[in-house]
């Protein structure tokens, strides 16, 4: 949830950590931090600010404060101890001589930290990572990394660190567990980093680092070890996003702008696995046989992502008539799956870093489950440990509402669907084909959509006062407004929930009154008259019905709600994927309207990597 920064150079440190952070305060943003060596003798130079990054910026001059060519930085998104000049990081040992920089939780930290009380370690942070720095200054006797090593085998939890220490100026040690983090090679540099927008201006060459690998980085390389700290040789891996991609370009908000890059994002998805009406993927991980053994699929996610199972459910299950169960993966590996080697699990994760998706893949391996992934993050956790993962391609997503994320695993998702239908022969061929040119038209559709964005803004300029607002839908329209409801919560901090429409009369409806918003999703074309009950029926108690549907049905819904919002007609297996789009738009218009922080909503970060 934390971002990490690290350089080891000949320039400035202090200018390039604060330009690192800037694009890594997507993963948290309540404090900032960074500690530099000084110089040979001159110890440490902690600086650490409560608040955006913006705060520290102005604190240190931009950085040109700050002298010395080695350092680290953080933003924070807090877990222990408040958000305060005093819990951000780097956390630093009680003689100044350590400062460590932390992603993750030590779970062991009151235990650590009453052993090192009683050996008189003074504390001042109410934090789980001050343990580290103190750990580490405890067992130094003149050799750092035999003091990291040391310390490691006391510590329990999760972690990515970065670590500096007073008597070695020009090194920096980091190391990982449970947390990402990526070393990135350059010339007459090197750098650590929770993500690889950090550094992209800087390199394109990376290394990803693996759960026990200690690195000791100075400014001619990086040096690796296993957790028995032997040593091993890195893999370096070329990336290939554009620098741009992670800027905003001129858009008022990153959210504003991913929600704009959908179409383009959907052909970089779509194009390179469709062709001659048919869906191809390298190398997939099970063959014909292997697919026809498979009994259940499991779709394992958190958030955003869940949604996109519970889309995910209709396709899977109508393509191929194999069961499908959605969890979500905080409860998956506390439920005791029923999971075995006749199951799929299939794990999705923009991030490909969320703890909770890992934790679940672990389990689901555990259990003898193939593990496939739709992971955005080329080189993540998720990634690297299932068995085949199905990139997205959409490029970087920095704001922490995923939009073009969302899409591009909803497509993704189809894919496999048509795939494993076809493979398994319960789909035709002419049904497959039909179905794929269309999903090549949709990028050209979500255009059409968002060119009549003004007319969701007016909706939204009408509706942004209210205090609740309700999503009902059924079947796919169900699991879209699950979405659309999640969006608007995240990121304006009105109340929201979603309803499947047929559940509303078992309770829910007491709660619509005169004036109450409700969201109706009835694109979903062979439930369309059963949408229209429902919206008829929370019309009769008062409700202000903004509607969603397809365009030859927008004569029949205008006469029943309030507004309604078209989008183009398209098989029915599409619909979330256009439909998705309005409601993305509305919540955004919506946050617009009542002044919040679209990018950085409140209590949220990017990337969960924390239980
Ligand atoms: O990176 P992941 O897809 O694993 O993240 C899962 C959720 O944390 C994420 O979708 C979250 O719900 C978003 N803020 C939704 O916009």
């Amino acid at each position: 949830m934390c971002g990490i920064v690290g350089y080891v150079g000949q320039e400035a440190a202090c200018p390039i950590l604060l330009e690192g952070l800037s694009r890594l305060e997507y993963r948290g943003y309540d404090s900032a931090g960074v500690a530099v060596c000084a110089g040979a003798g001159e110890g440490l130079s902690v600086h650490k600010a409560k608040g955006r990054l913006q705060v520290l910026s102005e604190l240190l001059q931009g950085g040109a404060a700050v002298q010395g060519e080695v350092g680290i930085g953080h933003t924070r998104w807090a877990t222990h101890g408040a958000p305060s000049d005093v819990n951000s990081h780097p956390q630093v040992s009680q003689s100044r001589r350590i400062a460590v920089v932390h992603n993750g939780i030590i779970e062991n930290y009151v235990e650590l930290r009453a052993f090192l009380m009683e050996k008189g370690v003074p504390f001042v942070s109410e934090t789980d990572t001050e343990v580290v720095a103190q750990l580490i200054e405890y067992f130094y006797a003149g050799d750092l990394l035999a003091a990291v090593d040391q310390a490691l085998h006391r510590i329990r939890g999760t972690y990515a660190l970065g670590i500096l220490c007073a008597d070695c100026p020009d090194q920096l040690v980091a190391v990982r567990k449970d947390n990402p983090l990526i070393l990135g090679w350059g010339e007459g540099c090197n750098f650590i980093a929770s993500d690889v927008t950090a550094i992209l201006r800087h390199t394109r060459e990376v290394s990803y680092m693996n759960d026990g690998d200690i690195a000791v980085l100075s400014w001619e390389g990086i040096q690796c070890y296993n957790h028995l700290m032997q040593p091993i040789a890195k893999e370096r891996v070329h990336v290939d996003w554009e620098v741009d991609a992670a800027e905003k370009g001129g858009y008022p908000h990153f959210m504003f702008k991913e929600i704009l890059e959908q179409p383009q994002a959907l052909r970089r998805c779509i194009s390179p696995r469709v062709r001659d009406g048919a869906v191809y993927f390298e190398d997939f991980c099970l063959s014909p046989e292997e697919i026809r053994a498979v009994q259940k699929i499991y779709i394992v996610a958190c958030g955003s992502s869940y949604h996109v199972g519970m889309v995910g459910k209709y396709q899977l299950e109508k393509l191929t008539r194999v069961p499908v169960e959605v969890a979500l993966a905080s409860e998956f590996r506390y439920m005791e799956p029923i999971v075995d080697e006749h199951t799929l699990v299939l794990i999705i994760s923009q991030s490909g870093e969320t703890l909770d998706s890992m934790a679940a893949l672990r389990e689901a391996r555990k259990r003898g489950a193939k593990i496939l992934s739709i992971v955005n993050v080329v080189g993540s956790s998720i990634a690297r440990e299932s068995d085949q993962v199905l990139y997205t391609w959409a490029g970087p997503e920095i704001a922490v509402a995923t939009t073009k994320g969302y899409s591009t695993q909803l497509v993704l998702v189809l894919l496999l669907a048509v795939y494993l239908g076809r493979t398994l022969d319960r789909v035709s061929e002419e049904e497959s084909r039909a179905l794929l040119e269309e999903l090549v038209r949709l990028p050209d559709k979500m255009e059409a959509v968002l060119a009549g964005r003004d007319h969701i803004q007016y909706l939204a300029s009408q509706s942004f006062h209210h205090s609740s607002i309700f999503f009902l839908g059924r079947n796919l329209d169900y699991a879209m407004g699950l979405e659309g409801s999640l969006k608007l919560k995240e990121i304006s901090y009105i109340h929201s929930e979603a309803y499947a429409s047929g559940e509303l009369k078992h309770g829910t409806i007491s709660l619509i009154e005169e004036g109450t918003l409700v969201v109706a999703v009835g694109t979903y074309g062979p439930l369309f008259e059963k949408a229209m009950s429902n919206i008829i029926e929370v019309k009769a108690r008062g409700a202000n019905v903004l509607a969603l549907t397809t365009e030859s049905h927008v004569d029949r819904m205008a006469a029943v709600a309030s507004a309604v919002i078209p989008i183009p007609d398209t098989h029915d297996l599409l619909l979330p994927s256009l439909g998705i789009v309005p409601l993305q738009l509305f919540a955004y218009y919506v946050a617009l309207m009542r002044g919040c922080d679209i990018d950085k909503p409140r209590n949220l970060a990017k990337s969960v990597t924390v239980e």
